[in-house]
């Protein structure tokens, strides 16, 4: 068991805590193995997961602890933070820092702490270069290939030039180049060509181009030749497809669930009105639980009139506008008390996908926006093993 999971408190402490949590969010680990399992089955290559935006929503280091167990070797980081705090936290994996740096500070930071930055043009790569020399350090990089997507990276018919360009630099190491699909069929074909028409032109210069990745989530389920040596998934990891219709490639099972306590119970007449801009008039007399999450939580403001929690077994609409701190819910005919346990996201109708689409949002922007301060409790086996924040 690693250091991470050998220092935190039992199960019973964490039961213990849970019980004074107005909200907090369950991961379920051993959903993370399944589906990191099911993507290598499939890929048979190696796989750097993507653990932005906070392992997207499900906490950067107990999930980054957890993949290194089971031998994961490096990972995919979109903000220096991010890598920091992988660092902070003991951990000595491969980081792959896509954060643009734009000081010495900086420069100096990721060689200090063996992170491995993505570059693409010719002054960050002797920046980096020179921080590597002032400190006496060797410097790994990624070079980021823009193979037609047109976000970041060096334009495909110039990238052979840089990279050699690149590791004529005394302290730079090149440890893989990669690039990202614009996820419309007929153009990823012709991305894939010209990432793999870079690699080619530097193997005739008599460079090795280390590690080839173009597959996120979408190239893992939709193009089995992109697989090259690694692929980089994120949102499939946890369970969630990125698109309607995916799941018939890979059967994934979803990580988290989002749950809460009911803060007040009470009664409204027939035409009362609720909540900021009278969003919702009362039908009849009705039962009303307010629920202490909003959107600061990351629920979603586009639920208004519209969310789904699973209350006493029974999936209850949010009646009236979301706000920053609550929500309400019809609990008619519900014997419902506060302190009672609320599920706004879980895996039934109320799942990620499905939650997400009655928002009016993409399934990733449900997960990035969960609050980091919403207390995560990780469970194996179907047992709490760890807690962040403390
Ligand atoms: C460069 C890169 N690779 C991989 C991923 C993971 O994408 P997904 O969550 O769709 O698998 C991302 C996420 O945006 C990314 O920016």
């Amino acid at each position: 068991m690693s250091i991470y999971f050998a220092s935190q408190p039992s199960s019973r402490e964490i039961e213990e805590m849970v019980e004074g949590f107005p909200s907090w969010i369950e991961v379920d680990l051993d959903a993370v193995t399944w589906n990191l399992e099911a993507i290598r089955r499939r890929v048979g290559v190696e796989v750097i997961p993507c653990i932005k935006a906070n392992a997207y929503g499900h906490g950067l280091v107990p999930v980054a602890a957890h993949l290194m167990e089971l031998g994961v070797r490096r990972f995919l980081v979109a903000k220096l933070p991010e890598a920091l705090e992988l660092r902070e936290a003991g951990l000595s994996c491969g980081i792959i820092n896509m954060d643009p740096l734009y000081s010495m500070r900086s420069y100096e930071t990721v060689v200090r702490l063996g992170i491995t930055q993505v570059v693409y043009t010719l002054e960050a790569a002797r920046r980096l270069n020179e921080a590597a020399e002032r400190l006496g350090e060797r410097a790994g990089v990624f070079v980021k290939i823009d193979t037609g997507l047109g976000r970041v990276g060096v334009r495909y018919d110039e990238a052979s030039g840089f990279i050699e360009h690149l590791t004529r630099l005394p302290n730079i190491d090149l440890e893989g180049v990669f690039s990202t699909f614009m996820e419309v069929p007929e153009v990823d074909r012709i991305q894939l060509e010209r990432l793999l028409r870079v690699c080619g032109e530097l193997e005739r210069r008599g460079i090795d181009p280390g590690t080839r990745s173009i597959a996120s989530s979408y190239g893992i389920l939709h193009h089995p030749d992109s697989y090259l040596d690694a692929v980089r998934p994120g949102i499939t990891l946890f369970g969630v497809h990125p698109e309607e219709g995916s799941e018939v490639f890979m059967e994934l099972r979803q990580a988290l669930v989002f749950k809460a306590r009911v803060e007040q119970v009470k009664w409204v007449e027939e035409g009362e009105p609720l909540t900021y801009n009278r969003r919702f008039t009362a039908p009849r007399r009705m039962k009303i639980a307010t629920i202490h999450v909003g959107y600061y939580d990351g629920y979603p403001r586009g639920l208004t009139n519209k969310g789904l929690d699973l209350i006493s077994g029974e999936y209850r609409r949010v009646v009236g506008t979301v706000s920053l701190n609550h929500h309400l819910i019809d609990i008619t005919g519900l014997e419902v008390k506060p302190g009672d346990i609320v599920e706004l996201i879980g895996r039934g109708k109320n799942n990620v996908r499905r939650i997400a689409e009655i928002a009016g949002i993409t399934p990733y922007q449900l997960l990035i926006s969960l609050n980091p301060m919403t207390p995560r409790v990780y469970y194996k086996n179907g047992k709490p093993i760890a807690i962040e924040p403390k």
